[in-house]
């Protein structure tokens, strides 16, 4: 694909071909995804490179807020990244030393001091570890088929076996097994011709269904 050296000159058919062929889309099945190419955005508002306006009911992933562009905002990004851009976490800034006395600040209780990460995920990784090493305990409640993120420790507390993270998770384990089994063992034809339809494992809705009528619950 020729592609425009220009930033800012792509269209969304571009944009769009580009990121699938050389990006993974998380929680996705890759072949499947049809995302929205997005050039600029203001207040509530997200804008396609041809000019569609779509409405942000949802502030992102409830990240942003305080709206899209806010001049307050990007002053305060353009000073710091003019004047500081990166130190690694053994050093401290100015930054640093701000926000976590205004978390500080706003925690509740004698709550006084925070663990920066840079994102959800990473945040309930450190979480589990402090718990840990505070109690010397191991095991960890969470909400069953709740969400706590992508990375790996994360996905080990969402429990249910159709929470997003199970269900990607198993049925890229499905299509392993599935493949393995074609590949290492006799023809399927011959084996179903074997097992009487009593005998067979019960699909998945016939045990989702037998586990509603048990009266177990998602939440
Ligand atoms: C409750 C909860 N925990 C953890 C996460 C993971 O956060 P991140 O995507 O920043 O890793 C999310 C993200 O949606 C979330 O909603």
């Amino acid at each position: 694909m020729g592609i425009s050296t220009v930033p800012g000159q792509m269209t969304s058919e571009e944009i769009v071909a580009l990121s699938r062929e050389h990006t993974f889309f998380s929680w996705s099945a890759q072949g499947a995804i049809d995302p929205i190419a997005i050039d600029r955005a203001e207040g509530v508002y997200l804008y396609t490179p041809e000019g569609k306006r779509i409405l942000d009911f949802n502030s992102q992933l409830m990240s942003v807020n305080i709206g899209h562009g806010d001049r307050r905002v990007i002053d305060a990004i353009t000073a710091q990244a003019t004047k500081l851009q990166y130190v690694q976490p053994a050093f401290a800034s100015e930054p640093r030393a701000r926000l976590g006395a205004k978390l500080a600040e706003i925690l509740p209780g004698d709550l006084n001091k925070v663990f920066l990460t840079l994102g959800g995920a990473e945040a309930v990784e450190n979480a589990i570890k402090l718990a840990r090493a505070y109690t010397g305990r191991h095991k960890i409640l969470a909400r069953y088929r709740s969400y706590h993120g992508a990375t790996l420790g994360a996905m080990t507390l969402d429990g249910g076996p159709t929470s997003q993270a199970s269900s990607v998770l198993s049925a890229t384990r499905t299509r392993i097994a599935g493949a393995r089994r074609s590949r290492d063992r006799p023809p399927r034809a011959s084996r179903v011709s074997r097992m009487s339809s009593a005998t067979r494992a019960p699909t998945r809705s016939r045990r989702s269904s037998s586990r509603r009528s048990s009266g177990r619950t998602a939440s």
